[in-house]
């Protein structure tokens, strides 16, 4: 059985690929996502608001900056709330290209184009296969428009793109008035890859004490049908690689995303809930499934159930949406 796959320019053995998390922490992890089957490993990210906050730290102690250090600290996480330092998060990229074969992608998570862009720079030049840009970006002013969002996303990737010659991917939000066509736009911009899509981390309330609560939620099977039909819209139209991220708990849900594109489907919230040598199952899972309906690789699957190759396109659609009202039962 072929499970290999093509990602960003790179030929992975497996379409199964480890999303951003704490797991990537740690060396001996990485080992054993490699062990169990992984095709690749995108590491936890490096954020803005931490370099930001490192570069206003040195600033302070060199007298640079001494007079606004006290205003920026009030709107930066803490330096402590950030587990691995940066120069830690370079040398963690070194350690794994020398630890393991699979691609290692550095993760960069910010939401301007300003100075901390070059960070990119330094992952390539400690041995990253790849980048990863997550633009977390909430566009809480009511005064900007889509097509700003759209810039912004745009200005970050071209910066990063003009510092690195490693392949560039995106990891985006499905929250754009027209997703398929801001997806071309980053395409013919140059990234490599759509991550589709973000998660995003809504506030909560507790209702008792009148606070916003911040709390994560692991994913769960049935959040995968929104990447999925972005996926099944875009496969064949854009020349970006597709990367599925959120909901993957099993084989079938790989299978899912496989079928209507997506190059690699990763995975986070599954490999925290079960262990890293659940990847090993996954990928036998969906050998013994590609198997029995003969399939020999994973290339022959990808993309059969995408609005391109569907006997019924249009099931993408509206018709959808109204075939599923008219059918519930109460
Ligand atoms: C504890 C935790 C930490 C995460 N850290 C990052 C991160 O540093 N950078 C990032 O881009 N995504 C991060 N993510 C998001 C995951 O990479 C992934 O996109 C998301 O969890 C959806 O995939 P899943 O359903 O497989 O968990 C994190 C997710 C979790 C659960």
């Amino acid at each position: 059985m072929n499970l290999s796959t093509t990602y960003m320019g790179m030929t992975l053995k497996s379409p199964l690929v480890v999303s951003a998390s704490p797991l990537s922490e740690n060396l001996d992890n990485i080992k054993q996502m490699e062990d169990a089957g992984a095709g690749a490993v995108v590491l936890f990210s490096l954020f803005e608001e931490q370099i930001r906050q490192e570069a206003a730290t040195w600033d302070y102690l060199t007298g640079a900056d001494a007079e606004s250090f006290d205003e920026r600290l009030r709107y930066l996480p803490l330096m402590d709330d950030f587990r691995i330092g940066i120069d830690a998060y370079f040398e963690l990229i070194r350690k794994a290209k020398e630890a393991v074969d699979i691609p290692i992608i550095g993760s960069l998570n910010g939401i301007t184009a300003d100075g901390w862009v070059d960070y990119a720079r330094a992952c390539e030049d400690a041995g990253a296969d790849g980048i990863e840009l997550n633009v977390f970006f909430v566009p809480a002013d009511i005064n900007q428009s889509g097509a700003e969002v759209e810039h912004r996303y745009l200005n970050v990737l071209r910066m990063v793109k003009e510092r690195v010659e490693i392949p560039v991917a995106l990891k985006v939000s499905p929250y754009f008035s027209s997703f398929g066509h801001s997806a071309k736009l980053f395409s013919a911009a140059g990234a490599d890859a759509l991550v589709m899509f973000n998660r995003f981390y809504e506030p909560d309330f507790n209702i008792d004490t009148l606070e916003i609560v911040n709390s994560l939620d692991l994913s769960v099977a049935n959040e995968i049908r929104l990447p999925l039909l972005w996926l099944g819209i875009l496969y064949g139209k854009i020349n970006a690689s597709l990367a599925a991220t959120t909901g993957v708990q099993g084989s079938t849900e790989v299978i899912k995303y496989l079928l209507a594109g997506a190059d690699v489907a990763m995975t986070a919230s599954c490999l925290l809930k079960n262990g890293i040598p659940y990847i090993y199952q996954i990928l036998a899972e969906l050998e013994v499934w590609m198997q029995a309906r003969d399939f020999h690789s994973v290339a022959e699957m990808q993309g059969i159930m995408s609005q391109m190759q569907v006997a019924e396109p249009e099931a993408y659609e509206r018709a959808n949406y109204i075939k599923a009202l008219k059918d519930y039962r109460f």
